[in-house]
């Protein structure tokens, strides 16, 4: 393809790993400056004139050990520091999670955790899981089960927490990439630990994998679909599948099949008390 943009190859390598999609305004054509099959799931264009202000390409520090060991806040601040993935290059804000009000340092009392797959635009500017479009019709379905994103627990139960599989925003929004999960995850893994929820809503194909992957063998070859209906472990801690409120938002009449899913957990959920 012709270099029509006179990029460099640290450029070129860099946007590549970015999953993006240079268009240059010479030309009417798009221009994908990228190798092919590298680019994951392109939503974003920059114009060539913005690569002067590309991110330089961020320096990977390990993550610190015992994370299995820590405390909330910890934890927290182990992840508002995290250079483990090149992700972290690229961040406005880390988005660790939201939930029940807590007492300093503690994990709050949640009988619920909500498992969604990893921030977008806006929840990198806000710090915050599911504040978009999508976070809309997720409070909409906690507010079906007299739930909401901030509610403590109650005498009767109640109280939620909101965590992502990956705590940084993918460039464009494309999917998460195997090692930047296997970077992040053990961040999820202690969540889960701390918090010590009733129920996990896993939602979307992602937060299944990231959590079943060890439990369900026929995990891979099963389409996502198929996965709903039943009741999972993950860490003793019971697992629904849902769909992921995005894909909801794409495919309204899905969302009959949503409220099932929420009806199981809360069966599930009132079984076991
Ligand atoms: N989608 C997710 O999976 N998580 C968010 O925080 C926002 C959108």
């Amino acid at each position: 393809m012709t270099d029509t943009l006179h990029l460099d190859k640290r450029q070129r390598a860099m946007l590549a790993e970015m999953g993006v999609r240079v268009w240059s305004p010479m030309s009417e054509a798009a221009v994908i400056d990228a190798p092919a099959g590298e680019i994951e799931q392109p939503h974003s264009f920059v114009a060539a004139s913005d690569l002067a202000k590309a991110e330089p390409v961020p320096t990977i520090i390990q993550r610190p050990e015992g994370i299995d060991q820590m405390g909330w806040s910890a934890l927290q601040s182990t992840v508002s520091s995290c250079q483990a993935c090149t992700l972290c290059g690229a961040r406005h804000n880390t988005v660790f999670g939201v939930g029940a009000l807590a007492a300093e340092g503690e994990a709050p009392q949640v009988d619920w955790l909500i498992v969604g797959e990893a921030p977008g635009e806006e929840e990198d500017l806000q710090g915050e899981p599911f504040v978009g479009q999508a976070g809309e019709l997720l409070d909409n379905m906690l507010g079906a089960m007299s739930l909401s994103r901030t509610g403590a627990r109650k005498p009767e139960g109640g109280g939620v927490y909101i965590a992502n599989v990956l705590k940084c925003r993918p460039p464009g929004n494309r999917n998460p990439k195997p090692e930047e999960v296997a970077q992040c995850l053990p961040y999820l893994e202690r969540q889960v630990a701390l918090l010590k929820p009733k129920m996990i809503l896993a939602m979307g194909r992602f937060a299944v994998q990231a959590l079943l992957r060890d439990s369900v063998p026929e995990l891979e070859g099963t389409p996502y679909g198929k996965l709903r209906g039943r009741v999972y472990q993950y860490q003793n801690v019971p697992v629904v599948v849902t769909y992921h409120p995005a894909y909801v938002l794409r495919n309204l009449p899905e969302k009959a099949k949503v409220w099932a899913d929420l009806c199981l957990a809360m069966a599930h959920l009132k079984g076991s008390e």
